[in-house]
């Protein structure tokens, strides 16, 4: 039983890791065979690249996927702890599996991901959760053969969760959810310590993919006919520091864009280490989509120094308008918290007024969770909770108005859409711009997903365009 600790998790060194191959047991091939497994996953798209190598981990044991969790022989639950209800929302969910359990008794189930790293939620597993049968963490997804097998054939809850990051294992195998866009993880881990923030102790210190087996998989996944990428890591600009001197983000965009692929995309960028290369390659390649995740969090810069933000209000426009006059036609999103402890009426306001200058074309606004463990939740907070969600709906209010008046912008142009699917009544196709706008569309042709089109707009909302292709 490994139980995992905040404390050597917070631990940053210059230790080496090594990049090892990931090789499976042969014992535990096929050896599930006939069995139904089925993964919920909460949180980011880390986690929700995570649950595609889990599945394929699964399905080499001989495992099959179903997509109704009453139908499976084992449920794993992918979990996710940056605020307070992912956590509810699990919890929520081991409650029914705890039922499901009594109805039926060979029921396999598992906790991974974030939640995991936790020590007080595998400390509430271990006294009250007895049901679940095994918990591993984000650092030792390779060792999922074995723990299940464990668990299994043991007949005994195997906890086993890493507080630091371990080696970094290639080749791993995944099963895509789809097979025209793909997640590439480039970076693991973050070193930022933003003081609200849980990820530096669920995931580790950054830890770069070497850039050849990045671009190998690229180069597999073009042969495999994805047309579009999207690079992952909680902070991508940080790609290649800790690998290389002169080999970063910007490079490995311009290695990728040279490549046969329409699109690619990229997140989440701490506004930090966002460097004018990076900007350059952006607008000059116009197979990278003109798509910026931007998270701003504050618009005071008392706030963003309480927040361990390391840039002001002033120099996070400085880049944002950058951004805006380098890159044509970029969509500039971010995430905003509200009611971070002793954000004062005058500091939402100059959020307010830094969401009016920068009329994002999406935002994602959150209240304030304190996390445990997180430097935050040591800071006095007077604001009450009535409060803070007054602000997250005023603030709302004018990112919503954004959205709409950016949207209207677009009556009448022709963008290029990557089809998604038909929406529910199927009269209408639905995909995403270059610029990640939802467009609901006809078609007189029949398309598949994947396809490529360009649509004219007929129709702004709030959160989505109407169009048709003609
Ligand atoms: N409370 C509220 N929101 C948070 N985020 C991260 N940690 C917290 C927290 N403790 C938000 C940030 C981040 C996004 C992924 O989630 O805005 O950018
Ligand atoms: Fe949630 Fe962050 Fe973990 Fe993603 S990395 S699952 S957002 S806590």
């Amino acid at each position: 039983m490994r139980i995992p600790d905040f404390n050597e998790a917070r631990t940053r060194d210059k230790r080496e890791y090594k990049r090892l191959d990931f090789e499976l047991d042969k014992d535990v091939l096929g050896k599930y065979s006939g069995k139904k497994y089925f993964i919920k996953t909460y949180g980011c798209q880390m986690n929700e690249h995570d649950s595609e190598v889990i599945g394929a981990l699964l399905e080499k044991l001989g495992f099959e996927a179903v997509d109704d969790y009453l139908k499976a022989d084992l449920v794993i639950l992918n979990t996710c702890s940056i605020r307070e209800n992912a956590h509810n929302k699990a919890f929520g969910m081991l409650g029914r599996l705890k039922h499901l359990r009594n109805e039926k008794k060979d029921l396999i189930i598992g906790l991974c991901g974030c939640m995991a790293q936790e020590a007080s939620v595998v400390e509430e597993i271990l006294r009250d959760y007895k049901f679940v049968n095994f918990v591993f963490g984000t650092h030792n997804m390779h060792e999922l053969p074995k723990i299940l097998d464990r668990a299994i054939e043991e007949n005994q809850q195997q906890i086993e969760v890493y507080s630091r990051e371990g080696d970094l294992y290639e080749g791993l195998p995944v099963v895509r959810t789809n097979n025209y866009k793909a997640y590439v993880n480039i970076i693991y881990g973050c070193d930022k310590f933003c003081t609200y923030c849980i990820v530096p102790y669920t995931r580790g210190r950054e830890r770069s993919r070497e850039k050849e087996d990045i671009l190998r998989e690229v180069d597999e996944l073009i042969k495999d006919g994805y047309k579009e990428i999207t690079l992952l890591g909680q902070n991508v600009n940080a790609y290649g520091k800790d690998l290389y001197d002169d080999y970063n983000l910007g490079n490995l965009l311009e290695d990728i864009a040279k490549k046969d692929i329409p699109r690619v995309r990229f997140m989440t960028s701490h506004p930090w280490d966002f460097t004018d290369k990076m900007i350059e390659v952006i607008g000059k390649y116009p197979n990278i989509m003109p798509s910026v995740h931007l998270p701003v969090q504050s618009g005071s810069s008392k706030i963003l120094k309480l927040m361990g933000r390391r840039y002001t209000r002033e120099s996070y426009l400085e880049l944002f308008h950058k951004i805006k006059s380098t890159v044509k036609d970029v969509a500039i999103s971010t995430d905003i918290i509200v009611g971070f402890p002793g954000e004062t009426e005058e500091d939402f306001l100059e959020t307010l007024s830094l969401v009016e200058e920068c009329k994002y074309d999406n935002a994602f606004t959150f209240i304030f969770s304190e996390r445990v463990g997180t430097p935050a939740c040591k800071l006095k907070d007077n604001t009450t909770l009535k409060e803070k969600e007054e602000r997250l709906q005023r603030l709302n209010e004018v990112v919503n108005k954004y959205f709409l008046e950016n949207n209207n912008k677009l009556l009448g142009k022709v963008l290029n859409v990557m089809v998604e699917g038909t929406s529910e009544k199927k009269d209408m196709y639905y995909g995403y711009s270059e610029t990640n706008k939802l467009i609901n569309f006809t078609s007189p042709k029949e398309l598949k997903p994947g396809d490529l089109v360009d649509v004219e707009i007929t129709e702004a909302k709030t959160w989505s365009l109407d169009g048709k292709v003609k």
